[in-house]
């Protein structure tokens, strides 16, 4: 008997960081984080059990993993494994249509895939809290994808993302792609570091308390302004405390900051344009959807020949077929 299963998810971006870990095994972040899951760049992952194999194995965009990421996925497996008292390998067939590794959220909505395809494979039934949780044990920003839309993520012990209700703002997502190339220190590692060496990263995690307050009642009275004015500062002050580190860990690059240059200049003239940058060079500009076209047009001149795309908000990570 083959048990199979395939799901589709999205990448999210985050408005208020998750940066740090309170428990690096069991994957508790230290922070609350709130997100927009996009309706670009989905990950689509088969998990198939193999019984009579001796391993995993995990296949990228059709090719063998590296060790670390196959590594990585076995470890997952291992919940699943436990959970439904199933010893059995498995054959995990991932394929994103986003650069990985590049800071644009491939390890969110191929965790999310991950988890709502290997639940069902496994045969557990799981509610989306626990769908949550255990794309957390993944990757965290993963618990994100799960939901549609707006989600908050919780910090602390069984941490889960829930549906944010956001109604009466049109937003778009305008993503300039300047490398799509892996990065070069993974986020969990330039994590560790900023946590164990920055002395910027404890009054960051404290004013981002401050951030999600102050975003959650912008996102109630529908001020995109004030929402991407809030998640401008929260991720500049992230990239504060990696610079900080000890040695610093920089993923923000020349480009970055000319293409930042240009979100300020579209302020000026009258179009509202709001940064977010993730664990890598590349830009995220928050605007209304009706600004979409202007916004991509001033960032295409500015960065003549990087990949732009507009995103809006997406579906949750969902089962694509079950055999
Ligand atoms: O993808 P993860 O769970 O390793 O964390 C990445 C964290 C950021 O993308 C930088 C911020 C976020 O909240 O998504």
């Amino acid at each position: 008997m083959t048990e199979a299963a395939t799901a589709i998810a999205h990448p999210n971006i985050a408005l208020i960081k998750y940066w740090g870990k309170a428990d690096e095994r069991l994957m508790i972040p230290a922070v609350d984080s709130l997100s927009m899951t996009l309706d670009v760049f989905p990950t689509t992952t088969t998990v198939r059990l193999t019984p009579g194999a001796g391993t995993d194995t995990v296949l990228l965009d059709g090719r063998p993993a590296d060790g670390e990421t196959t590594k990585r996925v076995a470890t997952f497996l291992d919940l699943l494994r436990e959970r439904s008292n199933r010893p059995a390998p498995a054959v995990v067939d991932t394929r994103n249509t986003v650069p990985t590794g590049a800071g644009l959220a491939s390890s969110a909505s191929g965790f999310a895939a991950l988890a709502v395809a290997g639940a069902a494979a496994f045969g557990l039934d799981l509610d989306r809290t626990e769908l949550s949780r255990l794309a957390r044990r993944g990757s965290v920003s993963a618990a994100r994808s799960v939901i549609a839309g707006w989600a908050i993520c919780h910090r602390g012990t069984g941490a889960f993302a829930e549906p944010l209700p956001v109604s009466g703002i049109d937003p778009a997502m305008v993503i300039v792609v300047l490398n799509a190339g892996a990065k070069a220190i993974s986020s969990r590692g330039a994590m560790r570091r900023t946590t164990e060496t920055s002395p910027l990263y404890q009054a960051w995690a404290e004013s981002s308390r401050v951030d999600l307050a102050e975003m959650r009642a912008a996102l109630d009275s529908g001020d995109l302004d004030r929402v991407g004015e809030i998640a401008e500062r929260n991720a500049l002050g992230m990239h504060a405390t990696m610079l900080a580190a000890r040695p610093a860990v920089r993923y923000l690059a020349p480009a970055t900051l000319t293409v930042l240059d240009r979100v300020l200049q579209l302020r000026g003239a009258g179009v509202p344009a709001y940064a977010t940058m993730d664990a890598g060079p590349n830009v995220k500009v928050l605007c209304r959807s009706a600004d979409a076209q202007t916004v991509a047009e001033a960032l295409r001149a500015t960065a003549p020949g990087c990949p732009i795309v507009t995103a809006r908000c997406g579906p949750a990570a969902r089962l694509a077929a079950e055999r």
